[in-house]
């Protein structure tokens, strides 16, 4: 498996989670990883795994993103891949979110990417490469108190189109890779914040927040049995994530979206942009019948068939 590649890739956020399975995904099939972190301890764990260079780069930090774009340009092999996958999560009422934490959560999710794409842009143009931003199904769908989560998954979406069509022309592909539940830290990560916020929830909100927080003192078992539901959830491991996110490398027609997840959270995604379709037929300009509606469908998936390699 271990035969070497020249092509080198940057992850953002690899310390742990979807970032960290990647890196060592990508590290063992021969690529050389550049892999963000941002804690010491981090750094050293990554340096200890074959392949991999350990950076130094929190994705707010304007001067650690142009001294990791420095360190790989020394490095001389140029850069053909980047994964914005640093996020960060947390819930909570809207009424509880302060402007700062707001701007926080677009600062990492959104503004993240948008800062390192635009710094390793020209490296990528130059290699034709690939940019992959790890999205997650809540950039289709919302649910309460995952609003600035969703919020900024939402945009990712509409940064990585536009990307997408600003860079083809440049040789350079843009995908975002859709999780659902994923096995990692970010559950935990994101705990305190989100006990916090629920903690502060001022009426008439207040009420609602503790019967959440009583919740969250449930024990969750560590293995639910019975079909997958919204409170039964299976959540998968970030193998399935790292898969996709190959794929968005390295083959030869990349897709622009990739939904990775269970059956039961494709099925959710699916219903929830049929029912929005429906929303927006819903209306007096154009309100398409079923017969038509079908036909537009027909004539998308024709469409779509006769632009595959
Ligand atoms: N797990 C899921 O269910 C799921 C589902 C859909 C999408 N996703 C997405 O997958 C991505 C990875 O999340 P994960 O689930 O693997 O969570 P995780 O285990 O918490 O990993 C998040 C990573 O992002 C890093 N990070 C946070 N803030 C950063 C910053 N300012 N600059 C640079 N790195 C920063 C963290 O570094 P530190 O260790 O230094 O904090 C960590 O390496 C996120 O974009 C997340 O939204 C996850």
């Amino acid at each position: 498996m271990n035969t070497l590649h020249n092509k080198s890739i940057l992850i953002t956020g690899a310390s742990t989670g979807i970032g960290n399975h990647l890196a060592r995904y990508l590290a063992e099939r021969g690529y050389v990883v550049f892999a963000g972190a941002r804690k010491e301890s981090d750094l050293a764990e990554l340096a200890h795994i074959d392949g991999v260079t350990p950076v130094l780069l929190d994705v707010t930090n304007p001067k650690q993103i142009q001294d990791a774009c420095d360190l790989v340009t020394h490095m001389g092999g140029g850069l053909y891949g980047l994964v914005n996958n640093a996020g960060i999560g947390e819930l909570g009422l809207l009424d509880a979110w302060t402007d700062e934490e707001m701007q926080h959560i677009f600062n990492v999710n959104v503004f993240g990417p948008h800062r390192v794409t635009n710094a390793f842009v020209r490296l990528l143009i130059e290699s034709h490469g690939r940019i992959v931003n790890i999205g997650s199904q809540g950039g289709m769908i919302t649910n309460k108190y995952y609003g600035p989560y969703t919020m900024t998954k939402h945009a990712l979406e509409a940064y990585t189109t536009a990307l997408n069509l600003e860079l083809q022309p440049y040789g350079v592909w843009v995908s975002i890779v859709q999780p659902g539940g994923v096995i990692t830290n970010i559950g935990a990560n994101s705990f305190p914040g989100t006990l916090a916020r629920f903690e502060c929830t001022r009426p008439p909100f207040d009420q609602e927040a503790r019967q959440v927080l009583e919740s969250f003192s449930q024990p969750a078992s560590d293995e639910p049995e019975g079909p997958e539901s919204e409170t039964n959830r299976k959540p998968s491991s970030p193998e399935i994530v790292s898969i996709a996110v190959y794929d968005a490398l390295f083959s030869s027609h990349p897709r622009l979206r990739y939904l990775v997840g269970t059956r039961w959270e494709g099925n959710r995604v699916l219903n929830a942009l049929l029912s929005r379709l429906l929303d927006e037929n819903d209306n007096p300009q154009h309100g398409y019948s079923r017969d038509e509606l079908v036909k537009m469908l027909d004539h998308q998936i024709a469409m779509r068939e006769q632009s595959r390699p």
